[in-house]
Protein backbone atom coordinates (compact mmCIF):
# COMPACT_ATOMS: atom_id res chain seq x y z
CA UNK A 1 0.00 0.00 0.00
CA UNK A 2 1.35 3.56 -1.01
CA UNK A 3 1.76 5.83 2.10
CA UNK A 4 2.08 8.64 -0.90
CA UNK A 5 -1.50 10.12 -0.92
CA UNK A 6 -0.46 12.49 -3.98
CA UNK A 7 -3.23 12.40 -6.55
CA UNK A 8 -1.35 10.48 -8.39
CA UNK A 9 -0.66 7.67 -5.88
CA UNK A 10 -4.68 8.10 -4.77
CA UNK A 11 -5.84 7.51 -8.68
CA UNK A 12 -3.23 4.74 -9.40
CA UNK A 13 -4.47 2.70 -5.88
CA UNK A 14 -8.04 3.15 -6.55
CA UNK A 15 -7.24 1.75 -10.88
CA UNK A 16 -5.38 -1.35 -9.67
CA UNK A 17 -8.66 -2.25 -7.82
CA UNK A 18 -10.57 -1.55 -11.13
CA UNK A 19 -7.76 -2.91 -13.77
CA UNK A 20 -5.23 -5.53 -13.71
CA UNK A 21 -1.92 -3.46 -12.20
CA UNK A 22 -3.62 -0.47 -12.59
CA UNK A 23 -2.95 -0.06 -16.10
CA UNK A 24 -4.29 -1.17 -19.86
CA UNK A 25 -1.01 -1.92 -21.04
CA UNK A 26 1.95 -2.93 -19.32
CA UNK A 27 5.03 -0.70 -19.68
CA UNK A 28 2.55 2.48 -18.17
CA UNK A 29 2.48 0.83 -15.02
CA UNK A 30 6.18 2.12 -14.55
CA UNK A 31 7.33 -1.53 -13.50
CA UNK A 32 10.98 -0.99 -15.11
CA UNK A 33 11.78 1.90 -13.57
CA UNK A 34 9.97 2.03 -10.15
CA UNK A 35 7.42 4.72 -8.59
CA UNK A 36 4.30 5.74 -9.40
CA UNK A 37 2.70 6.34 -12.86
CA UNK A 38 1.67 9.83 -13.81
CA UNK A 39 -2.12 10.28 -14.07
CA UNK A 40 -2.04 12.35 -17.49
CA UNK A 41 -5.35 14.73 -17.09
CA UNK A 42 -4.49 16.52 -20.36
CA UNK A 43 -2.14 17.39 -23.01
CA UNK A 44 -1.53 20.22 -25.21
CA UNK A 45 0.90 20.61 -28.03
CA UNK A 46 4.57 19.28 -26.50
CA UNK A 47 2.97 18.93 -23.58
CA UNK A 48 1.28 16.83 -21.19
CA UNK A 49 -0.08 17.78 -17.27
CA UNK A 50 -0.98 14.95 -14.86
CA UNK A 51 -3.70 14.55 -12.04
CA UNK A 52 -1.87 17.11 -10.02
CA UNK A 53 -1.61 19.73 -12.58
CA UNK A 54 2.32 19.62 -12.96
CA UNK A 55 3.62 19.57 -16.64
CA UNK A 56 5.86 18.07 -18.68
CA UNK A 57 7.72 17.92 -21.61
CA UNK A 58 6.29 14.86 -23.43
CA UNK A 59 8.91 12.82 -25.35
CA UNK A 60 6.68 9.80 -25.30
CA UNK A 61 3.92 11.25 -27.71
CA UNK A 62 1.90 8.37 -27.36
CA UNK A 63 4.47 6.20 -27.89
CA UNK A 64 4.71 7.96 -31.52
CA UNK A 65 1.88 9.08 -33.12
CA UNK A 66 1.95 12.22 -32.17
CA UNK A 67 3.72 13.24 -34.46
CA UNK A 68 2.31 17.16 -34.88
CA UNK A 69 2.26 17.27 -30.72
CA UNK A 70 -1.18 17.27 -28.74
CA UNK A 71 -4.08 19.12 -30.48
CA UNK A 72 -2.69 20.33 -33.66
CA UNK A 73 -5.70 22.36 -34.99
CA UNK A 74 -6.16 21.17 -38.39
CA UNK A 75 -6.31 17.82 -36.81
CA UNK A 76 -8.62 18.38 -34.21
CA UNK A 77 -10.61 20.13 -37.13
CA UNK A 78 -11.21 16.72 -38.60
CA UNK A 79 -11.79 15.00 -35.60
CA UNK A 80 -14.34 16.96 -34.45
CA UNK A 81 -16.50 17.44 -37.89
CA UNK A 82 -16.06 13.96 -38.66
CA UNK A 83 -17.53 12.93 -35.02
CA UNK A 84 -20.46 15.27 -36.02
CA UNK A 85 -21.12 13.08 -38.99
CA UNK A 86 -21.05 9.58 -37.25
CA UNK A 87 -18.98 7.45 -34.92
CA UNK A 88 -19.08 4.28 -37.28
CA UNK A 89 -21.74 2.86 -39.72
CA UNK A 90 -19.92 -0.51 -40.82
CA UNK A 91 -20.42 0.51 -44.20
CA UNK A 92 -17.36 2.05 -46.76
CA UNK A 93 -16.05 5.52 -46.32
CA UNK A 94 -14.78 7.82 -49.25
CA UNK A 95 -12.25 8.89 -46.40
CA UNK A 96 -10.80 5.25 -46.20
CA UNK A 97 -10.15 5.02 -49.38
CA UNK A 98 -8.20 8.58 -49.51
CA UNK A 99 -6.43 7.34 -46.33
CA UNK A 100 -5.52 4.05 -48.43
CA UNK A 101 -4.42 6.74 -51.35
CA UNK A 102 -2.33 8.79 -49.17
CA UNK A 103 -0.28 5.91 -47.63
CA UNK A 104 0.16 4.68 -50.80
CA UNK A 105 1.45 7.85 -52.62
CA UNK A 106 4.52 7.69 -49.77
CA UNK A 107 5.59 4.51 -49.90
CA UNK A 108 6.25 3.07 -53.27
CA UNK A 109 6.48 -0.69 -52.39
CA UNK A 110 2.50 -0.64 -51.27
CA UNK A 111 -0.07 -0.72 -54.32
CA UNK A 112 -2.37 -1.44 -51.75
CA UNK A 113 -3.63 -1.70 -48.18
CA UNK A 114 -5.65 -2.94 -45.60
CA UNK A 115 -6.91 -0.94 -42.82
CA UNK A 116 -7.19 -2.36 -39.31
CA UNK A 117 -7.52 -0.77 -35.74
CA UNK A 118 -4.08 -1.80 -34.24
CA UNK A 119 -0.56 -2.75 -35.00
CA UNK A 120 -1.01 -5.94 -33.04
CA UNK A 121 -3.71 -6.75 -35.41
CA UNK A 122 -2.02 -5.50 -38.65
CA UNK A 123 1.18 -7.58 -37.95
CA UNK A 124 -0.75 -10.90 -37.01
CA UNK A 125 -3.21 -10.20 -40.36
CA UNK A 126 0.41 -9.14 -42.53
CA UNK A 127 1.65 -12.71 -41.24
CA UNK A 128 -1.67 -14.31 -41.80
CA UNK A 129 -1.49 -13.25 -45.53
CA UNK A 130 2.00 -14.07 -46.18
CA UNK A 131 1.63 -17.70 -44.93
CA UNK A 132 -1.82 -17.69 -47.22
CA UNK A 133 0.54 -16.17 -50.10
CA UNK A 134 3.37 -18.61 -50.12
CA UNK A 135 1.53 -21.87 -48.93
CA UNK A 136 4.16 -22.24 -46.01
CA UNK A 137 4.00 -21.91 -42.22
CA UNK A 138 7.21 -20.80 -40.45
CA UNK A 139 8.60 -17.36 -39.56
CA UNK A 140 11.47 -15.31 -38.70
CA UNK A 141 12.02 -13.14 -36.42
CA UNK A 142 14.34 -11.33 -34.25
CA UNK A 143 15.41 -10.66 -30.69
CA UNK A 144 14.37 -7.35 -29.21
CA UNK A 145 11.43 -6.67 -32.19
CA UNK A 146 8.22 -6.44 -30.68
CA UNK A 147 5.46 -6.64 -33.27
CA UNK A 148 2.25 -6.70 -31.15
CA UNK A 149 0.67 -9.81 -28.80
CA UNK A 150 -0.35 -11.73 -31.45
CA UNK A 151 -0.20 -15.43 -30.41
CA UNK A 152 2.70 -16.85 -32.50
CA UNK A 153 4.91 -13.50 -31.85
CA UNK A 154 5.67 -14.06 -28.06
CA UNK A 155 8.59 -15.78 -28.40
CA UNK A 156 12.01 -16.29 -27.46
CA UNK A 157 14.53 -18.18 -29.08
CA UNK A 158 15.31 -21.60 -28.58
CA UNK A 159 17.88 -23.22 -26.76
CA UNK A 160 20.21 -23.65 -30.26
CA UNK A 161 19.43 -21.62 -33.87
CA UNK A 162 18.11 -24.86 -35.75
CA UNK A 163 15.71 -25.20 -32.57
CA UNK A 164 12.51 -23.36 -32.51
CA UNK A 165 11.61 -20.84 -29.88
CA UNK A 166 9.78 -20.65 -26.70
CA UNK A 167 6.03 -18.80 -25.69
CA UNK A 168 7.15 -15.72 -23.52
CA UNK A 169 4.03 -15.48 -22.32
CA UNK A 170 1.42 -17.76 -20.03
CA UNK A 171 -1.47 -18.80 -22.37
CA UNK A 172 0.65 -19.18 -25.33
CA UNK A 173 0.99 -23.00 -26.01
CA UNK A 174 4.11 -24.40 -26.99
CA UNK A 175 2.43 -26.04 -30.62
CA UNK A 176 1.44 -21.94 -31.58
CA UNK A 177 5.01 -21.00 -31.89
CA UNK A 178 6.43 -23.59 -33.09
CA UNK A 179 6.64 -22.05 -36.37
CA UNK A 180 8.58 -19.31 -35.40
CA UNK A 181 12.11 -18.86 -35.41
CA UNK A 182 13.93 -16.36 -33.68
CA UNK A 183 17.59 -14.84 -34.42
CA UNK A 184 19.95 -12.23 -33.15
CA UNK A 185 19.25 -8.82 -34.78
CA UNK A 186 22.08 -7.94 -37.42
CA UNK A 187 23.76 -11.12 -36.81
CA UNK A 188 24.33 -11.80 -40.58
CA UNK A 189 25.46 -15.68 -40.10
CA UNK A 190 22.66 -16.92 -38.12
CA UNK A 191 20.63 -15.25 -40.48
CA UNK A 192 22.58 -17.52 -43.26
CA UNK A 193 22.51 -20.54 -41.58
CA UNK A 194 18.47 -20.55 -40.59
CA UNK A 195 18.11 -19.72 -44.31
CA UNK A 196 20.31 -22.77 -45.41
CA UNK A 197 18.19 -25.31 -43.09
CA UNK A 198 14.56 -23.99 -42.84
CA UNK A 199 14.66 -21.58 -46.31
CA UNK A 200 12.32 -23.62 -48.58
CA UNK A 201 9.45 -23.76 -45.91
CA UNK A 202 9.84 -20.05 -44.62
CA UNK A 203 7.09 -17.77 -45.55
CA UNK A 204 8.22 -14.48 -44.08
CA UNK A 205 10.74 -12.72 -42.36
CA UNK A 206 9.27 -10.11 -40.16
CA UNK A 207 11.58 -7.23 -38.96
CA UNK A 208 11.81 -4.12 -37.27
CA UNK A 209 14.26 -2.39 -39.87
CA UNK A 210 14.78 0.30 -36.81
CA UNK A 211 14.15 -1.24 -33.99
CA UNK A 212 12.20 0.61 -31.38
CA UNK A 213 11.41 -1.73 -28.77
CA UNK A 214 14.84 -2.46 -27.88
CA UNK A 215 15.63 1.50 -27.44
CA UNK A 216 16.75 2.54 -31.10
CA UNK A 217 18.94 -0.10 -32.65
CA UNK A 218 19.14 0.18 -36.62
CA UNK A 219 19.54 -3.14 -38.79
CA UNK A 220 22.46 -2.47 -40.38
CA UNK A 221 22.63 -1.80 -43.99
CA UNK A 222 24.37 -5.50 -44.90
CA UNK A 223 22.28 -6.96 -42.75
CA UNK A 224 19.03 -5.66 -44.61
CA UNK A 225 20.91 -6.26 -47.73
CA UNK A 226 21.51 -9.80 -47.22
CA UNK A 227 18.33 -10.52 -45.69
CA UNK A 228 16.51 -9.23 -48.81
CA UNK A 229 18.84 -11.42 -51.21
CA UNK A 230 17.87 -15.14 -49.30
CA UNK A 231 14.23 -13.87 -49.16
CA UNK A 232 14.52 -13.43 -52.66
CA UNK A 233 16.34 -17.20 -53.40
CA UNK A 234 14.45 -18.98 -51.26
CA UNK A 235 10.63 -17.14 -52.08
CA UNK A 236 9.93 -16.12 -48.46
CA UNK A 237 8.40 -12.39 -48.09
CA UNK A 238 10.31 -9.79 -46.36
CA UNK A 239 7.46 -8.15 -44.01
CA UNK A 240 8.64 -4.61 -42.46
CA UNK A 241 7.20 -4.08 -39.49
CA UNK A 242 7.20 -0.34 -39.75
CA UNK A 243 3.96 0.06 -37.18
CA UNK A 244 6.48 2.70 -34.73
CA UNK A 245 9.03 3.67 -37.68
CA UNK A 246 6.30 4.52 -40.43
CA UNK A 247 5.84 8.02 -41.37
CA UNK A 248 8.11 8.98 -38.12
CA UNK A 249 11.62 8.55 -39.75
CA UNK A 250 10.72 10.09 -42.99
CA UNK A 251 7.82 10.80 -45.05
CA UNK A 252 8.71 7.36 -47.19
CA UNK A 253 9.14 5.57 -43.26
CA UNK A 254 12.06 3.70 -42.67
CA UNK A 255 12.47 1.61 -46.32
CA UNK A 256 13.19 5.00 -47.78
CA UNK A 257 16.09 5.13 -45.37
CA UNK A 258 17.47 1.85 -46.65
CA UNK A 259 16.68 2.80 -50.25
CA UNK A 260 19.08 5.34 -49.93
CA UNK A 261 22.05 3.37 -48.90
CA UNK A 262 20.75 0.36 -51.22
CA UNK A 263 19.10 1.90 -54.59
CA UNK A 264 15.91 0.28 -55.46
CA UNK A 265 15.45 -1.82 -52.24
CA UNK A 266 12.10 -2.38 -51.26
CA UNK A 267 10.02 -4.57 -48.28
CA UNK A 268 7.36 -7.12 -49.96
CA UNK A 269 4.83 -6.47 -46.82
CA UNK A 270 4.97 -3.77 -44.87
CA UNK A 271 3.09 -3.27 -41.92
CA UNK A 272 1.59 0.61 -40.46
CA UNK A 273 0.26 1.95 -37.23
CA UNK A 274 0.87 4.68 -34.66
CA UNK A 275 1.15 8.12 -36.96
CA UNK A 276 -1.19 6.74 -39.70
CA UNK A 277 -3.90 7.10 -37.26
CA UNK A 278 -2.61 10.17 -35.33
CA UNK A 279 -3.58 9.43 -31.86
CA UNK A 280 -6.42 7.35 -33.07
CA UNK A 281 -7.06 3.22 -33.02
CA UNK A 282 -5.89 3.04 -36.64
CA UNK A 283 -3.28 0.28 -38.39
CA UNK A 284 -2.71 -0.86 -41.79
CA UNK A 285 -1.00 -3.50 -43.38
CA UNK A 286 0.11 -3.51 -47.60
CA UNK A 287 2.06 -4.64 -50.36
CA UNK A 288 1.51 -5.49 -54.19
CA UNK A 289 -1.87 -6.07 -55.24
CA UNK A 290 -1.07 -9.40 -56.37
CA UNK A 291 -0.38 -10.45 -52.68
CA UNK A 292 -3.24 -8.41 -51.92
CA UNK A 293 -5.80 -10.47 -53.80
CA UNK A 294 -5.40 -13.51 -51.04
CA UNK A 295 -7.31 -11.72 -49.03
CA UNK A 296 -11.07 -11.62 -48.03
CA UNK A 297 -13.30 -11.29 -50.27
CA UNK A 298 -11.20 -11.20 -53.16
CA UNK A 299 -9.35 -14.37 -52.11
CA UNK A 300 -9.00 -17.48 -49.22
CA UNK A 301 -6.93 -15.51 -46.41
CA UNK A 302 -9.66 -14.17 -43.97
CA UNK A 303 -9.34 -11.16 -42.58
CA UNK A 304 -11.66 -8.36 -41.32
CA UNK A 305 -13.06 -5.96 -38.56
CA UNK A 306 -15.86 -4.19 -36.80
CA UNK A 307 -14.26 -0.54 -36.51
CA UNK A 308 -11.59 -1.06 -39.21
CA UNK A 309 -11.40 2.36 -41.41
CA UNK A 310 -13.48 4.40 -38.15
CA UNK A 311 -14.40 7.24 -39.93
CA UNK A 312 -13.19 9.55 -36.87
CA UNK A 313 -9.63 7.62 -36.40
CA UNK A 314 -9.45 8.05 -40.46
CA UNK A 315 -10.27 11.74 -40.32
CA UNK A 316 -7.48 11.89 -37.41
CA UNK A 317 -5.18 10.07 -39.94
CA UNK A 318 -5.85 11.95 -42.95
CA UNK A 319 -5.59 15.25 -41.34
CA UNK A 320 -2.26 13.92 -39.68
CA UNK A 321 -1.14 12.77 -42.86
CA UNK A 322 -1.33 15.70 -44.79
CA UNK A 323 0.34 17.96 -42.39
CA UNK A 324 3.23 15.79 -42.44
CA UNK A 325 3.61 15.78 -46.06
CA UNK A 326 4.32 19.62 -46.01
CA UNK A 327 7.35 20.65 -47.85
CA UNK A 328 10.05 20.70 -44.97
CA UNK A 329 8.46 19.11 -42.43
CA UNK A 330 10.84 16.29 -41.94
CA UNK A 331 14.04 18.42 -42.11
CA UNK A 332 12.88 20.55 -39.01
CA UNK A 333 11.52 17.52 -36.83
CA UNK A 334 14.89 16.04 -38.03
CA UNK A 335 16.83 18.43 -36.78
CA UNK A 336 14.72 19.08 -33.55
CA UNK A 337 15.50 15.54 -32.50
CA UNK A 338 19.24 15.89 -33.54
CA UNK A 339 19.32 18.30 -31.32
CA UNK A 340 18.13 17.06 -28.48
CA UNK A 341 20.36 14.11 -28.65
CA UNK A 342 23.50 16.00 -30.07
CA UNK A 343 22.68 17.95 -26.61
CA UNK A 344 21.97 15.17 -24.36
CA UNK A 345 25.59 13.73 -25.93
CA UNK A 346 27.54 17.13 -25.01
CA UNK A 347 25.64 16.85 -21.43
CA UNK A 348 26.31 13.47 -20.84
CA UNK A 349 30.13 13.63 -22.14
CA UNK A 350 30.67 16.45 -19.78
CA UNK A 351 29.60 14.58 -17.09
CA UNK A 352 31.67 11.96 -18.10
CA UNK A 353 29.18 9.42 -18.46
CA UNK A 354 28.97 6.49 -20.49
CA UNK A 355 26.59 7.36 -23.22
CA UNK A 356 25.74 6.41 -26.80
CA UNK A 357 23.07 7.92 -28.91
CA UNK A 358 21.28 8.05 -32.51
CA UNK A 359 18.04 9.25 -34.09
CA UNK A 360 16.46 9.13 -37.12
CA UNK A 361 13.58 11.58 -38.13
CA UNK A 362 11.71 12.08 -34.98
CA UNK A 363 12.40 9.11 -33.52
CA UNK A 364 15.68 9.02 -31.14
CA UNK A 365 17.14 6.49 -28.59
CA UNK A 366 20.33 6.84 -26.02
CA UNK A 367 22.18 4.38 -23.86
CA UNK A 368 24.05 3.94 -20.30
CA UNK A 369 27.09 2.26 -21.93
CA UNK A 370 30.16 3.53 -24.56
CA UNK A 371 28.79 2.59 -27.57
CA UNK A 372 25.42 1.77 -29.45
CA UNK A 373 23.93 -1.71 -28.71
CA UNK A 374 23.46 -3.90 -32.04
CA UNK A 375 21.61 -6.60 -30.76
CA UNK A 376 19.17 -7.02 -27.50
CA UNK A 377 21.28 -8.11 -25.16
CA UNK A 378 24.06 -5.41 -25.69
CA UNK A 379 20.58 -3.61 -25.45
CA UNK A 380 20.29 -5.12 -21.94
CA UNK A 381 24.06 -5.27 -21.02
CA UNK A 382 24.11 -1.11 -20.86
CA UNK A 383 23.50 0.59 -17.41
CA UNK A 384 19.91 -0.16 -16.09
CA UNK A 385 19.96 1.36 -12.65
CA UNK A 386 21.59 4.63 -14.14
CA UNK A 387 19.14 4.88 -17.06
CA UNK A 388 16.77 4.87 -13.60
CA UNK A 389 17.86 7.28 -12.00
CA UNK A 390 18.07 9.07 -14.93
CA UNK A 391 14.51 8.61 -15.92
CA UNK A 392 13.02 9.70 -12.01
CA UNK A 393 15.65 12.58 -12.31
CA UNK A 394 14.34 14.15 -15.56
CA UNK A 395 10.62 13.41 -14.32
CA UNK A 396 11.25 15.31 -11.36
CA UNK A 397 12.72 18.40 -13.73
CA UNK A 398 9.47 17.89 -15.79
CA UNK A 399 10.54 16.12 -18.80
CA UNK A 400 8.73 12.78 -19.35
CA UNK A 401 10.93 10.04 -21.26
CA UNK A 402 10.13 7.09 -22.24
CA UNK A 403 9.77 4.65 -18.36
CA UNK A 404 12.09 2.01 -19.47
CA UNK A 405 15.87 1.52 -21.03
CA UNK A 406 14.43 -0.54 -23.88
CA UNK A 407 11.48 1.98 -25.48
CA UNK A 408 12.49 4.71 -27.69
CA UNK A 409 12.10 8.24 -27.77
CA UNK A 410 9.54 10.66 -29.73
CA UNK A 411 9.94 14.31 -30.89
CA UNK A 412 7.19 16.19 -32.59
CA UNK A 413 7.07 19.03 -34.73
CA UNK A 414 5.46 20.93 -31.44
CA UNK A 415 8.48 20.62 -29.68
CA UNK A 416 10.46 24.25 -30.15
CA UNK A 417 14.02 24.90 -29.71
CA UNK A 418 13.25 26.19 -26.22
CA UNK A 419 12.02 22.93 -24.85
CA UNK A 420 15.03 21.07 -26.54
CA UNK A 421 17.36 23.76 -24.05
CA UNK A 422 15.25 23.02 -21.62
CA UNK A 423 15.18 19.61 -21.29
CA UNK A 424 19.35 19.60 -22.15
CA UNK A 425 19.39 21.62 -19.44
CA UNK A 426 17.82 19.49 -17.04
CA UNK A 427 19.52 16.10 -18.56
CA UNK A 428 22.41 18.32 -17.11
CA UNK A 429 21.29 18.81 -14.07
CA UNK A 430 20.05 14.98 -14.10
CA UNK A 431 23.18 13.21 -15.13
CA UNK A 432 25.31 15.46 -11.99
CA UNK A 433 22.26 13.95 -9.85
CA UNK A 434 22.35 10.39 -11.26
C1 LIG B 1 6.98 -2.21 -34.07
C2 LIG B 1 5.66 -2.47 -33.44
N1 LIG B 1 4.84 -3.38 -33.98
C3 LIG B 1 3.63 -3.62 -33.46
C4 LIG B 1 3.19 -2.97 -32.33
C5 LIG B 1 1.83 -3.27 -31.77
O1 LIG B 1 1.01 -2.18 -31.98
P1 LIG B 1 -0.29 -1.93 -31.06
O2 LIG B 1 0.22 -1.57 -29.69
O3 LIG B 1 -1.02 -0.80 -31.75
O4 LIG B 1 -1.07 -3.19 -31.06
C6 LIG B 1 4.01 -2.02 -31.73
C7 LIG B 1 3.57 -1.31 -30.51
O5 LIG B 1 4.29 -0.61 -29.87
C8 LIG B 1 5.28 -1.77 -32.29
O6 LIG B 1 6.11 -0.87 -31.76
Amino acid sequence: MSTDFSRNAQLFERAQASIPGGVNSPVRAFRAVGGTPRFIARADGAYMWDAEGRQYIDYIGSWGPMILGHGHPAVLEAVLRAARDGFSFGAPTEREVELAEEIIRHVPSIEQVRLVSSGTEAAMSAIRLARGATGRSKLIKFEGCYHGHADALLVKAGSGLATFGHPTSAGVPPEVVQHTLVLRYNDIEQLEAAFATHGADLACVMIEPIAGNMNFVRASVPFVKRLRELCDQHGALLVFDEVMTGFRVALGSAQSVYARALPGFQPDLSVFGKVIGGGMPLAAFGTTRKIMQNLAPLGPVYQAGTLSGNPVATACGLATLREIAKPGFYEALGASTRSLVQGLQQAADEAGVPFASDCEGGMFGFFFGPRLPQNYDEVMATDKERFNRFFHAMLDRGVYLAPALYEAGFVSSAHTAQDIAATVQAAREALRAA
